[in-house]
């Protein structure tokens, strides 16, 4: 079911007054809280148990909400928001003195993005104020893509429902922090493609970022988007054994085709071929696996080693799937 204007209104009410409603994007739901208010922003950390320095996004209606937020709004900002907003990209630009300390974690960059999804455009025009969205999880956990993995997750929480989230991945993060833009987690737009826009080079990784002066981001590092579950990921040829390893012989495998080996304990995911059908896909799957409570998920590693930026992004969120756990 998709959010009517009432619940709209309701839960713009409901955020001018602190509180907190999950949103629908075209990435990922989001935890939505007015950025400007503190206290607001601290429930939003409790509720996810997110570490406190690790710094929040901040969702805008526009581009004239987006300059109320930075004394540097540049030329570059703006070729990347005229080019991709709404749409997913986070830009990383000097904070204003009304963004919060703990949304930026004291740190001197605020992201910020304009969402390319009705109802959280339709939430922004009726709130009137920026929003911090954070994905709407449990800090470390899967991104969900539907209303329901919004709800499984925290009871009681108003979410907007508009249904499952086309993109499947968060928004690319690009820092204008330092000389050269950087990428700092790449998403559904690319690198090169913010490059052609500012007829510039644009650095990857946030190794780059810490080098230029910007800040790191420690949701960038960490082990991140995991299910509960232990994931491995392997090649196809390493699927059978990777499940023949798993221990009490419980396992699920996110597999591309159809000639990957099971056993009795063994749930087989298939998975899409296409590079945005699988991103799509991506977070539900891991979820499935992971309520079939298995002692491992064995994910077979899609793409083909492409260098499709699609497919990078992909496998930087399997490589966080399966990272070691702190
Ligand atoms: O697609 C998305 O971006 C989704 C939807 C809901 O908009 N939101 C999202 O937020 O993914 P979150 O909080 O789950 O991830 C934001 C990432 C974090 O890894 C954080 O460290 C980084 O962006 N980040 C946010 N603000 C930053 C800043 N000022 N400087 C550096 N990194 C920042
Ligand atoms: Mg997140």
């Amino acid at each position: 079911m998709t959010a009517t204007a009432q619940d709209i209104r309701d839960a713009a009410r409901r955020l001018r007054e602190g509180g907190l409603v999950a949103f629908p994007t075209e990435t990922v739901y989001g935890l939505g809280a007015d950025a400007l208010n503190e206290h607001a922003v601290a429930a939003v950390f409790r509720l996810k148990g997110r570490p406190a320095n690790n710094p929040l996004i901040v969702h805008v209606a526009d581009v004239a909400a987006a300059r109320a937020l930075t004394p540097r709004w540049d030329a570059r900002a703006e070729a990347i928001a005229r080019a991709f907003w709404p749409g997913p990209v986070s830009i990383i630009v000097p904070r204003g003195e009304r963004v919060p300390d703990l949304v930026t974690a004291g740190g001197p960059g605020v992201a910020l993005r304009c969402p390319r999804h009705p109802v959280a455009l339709a939430l922004l025009r009726e709130v009137g104020l920026p929003l911090v969205g954070p994905s709407a999880n449990p800090s470390g956990r899967v991104s969900p893509t539907t209303a329901q993995h919004v709800r499984e997750a925290f009871e009681g929480l108003m979410v907007l429902d508009g249904g499952p989230c086309e993109g499947g991945i968060e928004s690319t993060v690009v820092s204008l922090m330092g000389p050269t833009p950087v990428v700092l987690r790449p998403g559904l737009v690319s690198a090169e493609a913010l490059g052609l826009v500012l007829d510039e080079p644009v650095g990857i990784g946030p190794g780059e970022a810490t080098a230029h002066g910007a800040m790191a981001s420690p949701g960038l590092l960490a082990s991140h988007y995991a299910p509960r579950a232990p994931v491995v990921l392997v090649d196809a040829a390493g699927v059978a054994s990777a499940l023949a390893r798993a221990p009490g012989g419980r396992a699920a495998a996110l597999v591309l085709g159809e000639s990957a080996i099971t056993g009795p304990g063994v749930t087989r995911i298939l998975m899409p071929a296409g590079a945005g059908a699988y991103a799509a896909r991506l977070y539900a799957a891991l979820r499935e696996a992971d309520a079939l409570d298995p002692s491992l998920i064995v994910v077979e590693e899609p793409g083909g080693g492409s260098s499709d930026p699609l497919w990078v992004a992909i496998r930087d969120r399997l490589a966080r799937a399966a990272a070691a756990r702190p």
